[in-house]
């Protein structure tokens, strides 16, 4: 460690470099093993067949990662209940995307049971649908019942691959037919589209750039997302959930003293700035985007978007491609309504419909997974 901490230089604001031998071994003990766990341990048998689907069904996609699901098992079914610690309130007041990663999840448990030769029959919303916000009334309940005839999706064997990416895409472009297919994976009742149209791209990365400026200049929106940021791997072992900052760069900024939650607040510093150019960068090589809509906007329609959602990335996976979310215009808090209403003229499949879901598609070397919870820390006792 000290010879390591002496092998970084100081190269400006937000750079480093790191020289020596010591540096590659550093980084390599500075990744978040045990947060990465779930995602060897999915498939592995758990001696019952309803948390060996659940065992995929945490590998959601989810908001800020913040793995809302709390399940009780009961005989044959299992219910999911909303952690409401667990909420965005301020980018996603109506909880509309954390009921998106709900649809996520009961798609993988879908899947997952599915390849055991195991049919779900869900209940959504069984005691009603919570509004305007979600409360302790379940998610769903999932009964498990075996079915020689449930067959496997082939969507399921992009499961343990499938990534946000976040990183700069590369020039390679994304051809019309992987585009067709990917929207092919949606769901009845989600109409999904993209564009490689060069000016209908270049219009939405504007709209994603300027969506982003507004969430980050808001204190309360911003400081939202900073509160659930882990930087590095110690905060990031200790709570594996939130947005994550790891990788040997990380870490190195994070020991100067640069990366702390504090300086991403302070429009001056650089860690404030970086994370705008960060995503800037990123917006900036988008050469296809992905969206949904739906007629309505009920919870049970945000649960076929999350459906929809995880299906399209687990096609995008399967076509090598990268699959980036970005929701900023889509968010329902006021200061956002312009470029929300801008958005859905754009995107939005027919008048009055809800955009549910925006994403950019293109070609990058996959990040590592994302940070996960022990999926026996998510089971309540019945
Ligand atoms: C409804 C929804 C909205 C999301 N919006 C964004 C977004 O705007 N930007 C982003 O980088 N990731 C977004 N994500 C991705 C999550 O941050 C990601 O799923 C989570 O951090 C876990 O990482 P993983 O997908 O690699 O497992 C979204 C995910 C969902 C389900």
């Amino acid at each position: 460690m000290a010879q390591t901490r002496r092998a970084i230089l100081k190269t400006g604001a937000a750079g480093v470099v790191i020289l020596g031998s010591g540096a590659a071994a550093w980084s390599l003990t500075r990744a978040p093993v045990e947060a990465r766990e779930p995602w060897s341990k999915a498939g592995t048998s758990f001696g019952d067949a309803r948390l060996d689907a659940l065992s995929y069904a945490i590998l959601a996609p989810n908001p800020h990662n913040m793995q809302p699901w709390r399940i009780r098992l009961d005989d044959d079914a299992l219910t999911v209940f909303c952690d409401l610690a667990r909420l965005l309130p301020q980018t996603d007041p109506p909880n509309r995307q954390i009921t998106i990663g709900f649809g996520c999840f009961l798609e993988l448990l879908r899947q997952a049971a599915a390849n055991k030769g195991i049919r779900t029959e869900t209940t959504a919303f069984p005691e009603g649908e919570p509004q305007p916000i979600l409360d302790g009334r379940p998610i769903a309940v999932v009964r498990f019942v075996k079915d020689a005839e449930a067959s496997p999706d082939p969507l399921f064997a992009a499961t343990i691959a499938r990534r946000t990416n976040r990183r700069p895409f590369s020039e390679r472009a994304v051809g019309p037919s992987a585009l067709d297919r990917i929207i092919g994976a949606s769901v009845n009742g989600v109409v999904a589209a993209g564009t490689t149209d060069n000016g209908r791209v270049a219009e939405l990365r504007q709209m994603a750039k300027d969506a982003w400026e507004i969430e980050w200049a808001l204190d309360r929106t911003r400081r939202e997302s900073i509160n659930v940021t882990r930087i590095g791997k110690r905060e990031i072992e200790a709570k594996p959930f939130g947005l994550s900052l790891d990788g040997p760069m990380i870490e190195a900024i994070a020991a100067a003293g640069m990366m702390t939650p504090e300086n991403m607040d302070i429009p001056e510093k650089a860690a404030y700035e970086q994370s705008i150019a960060f995503y800037n960068r990123a917006v900036e090589t988008a050469s296809a985007f992905l969206w949904t809509s739906t007629a309505e906007n009920r919870r049970t329609d945000q649960l076929a978007a999350g459906a929809a959602w995880v299906r399209m990335q687990q096609a995008a996976t399967l076509e090598g491609l990268a699959f980036h979310p970005l929701s900023q215009a889509l968010q329902e808090f006021p200061e956002m309504a312009p470029a929300y209403d801008r958005a859905h003229e754009l995107l939005a499949h027919q008048q009055g419909a809800t955009v549910q879901m925006l994403a950019r598609l293109g070609y990058a070397d996959a990040p590592p997974p994302a940070p996960r919870e022990a999926l026996i820390s998510k089971i309540d006792a019945a």
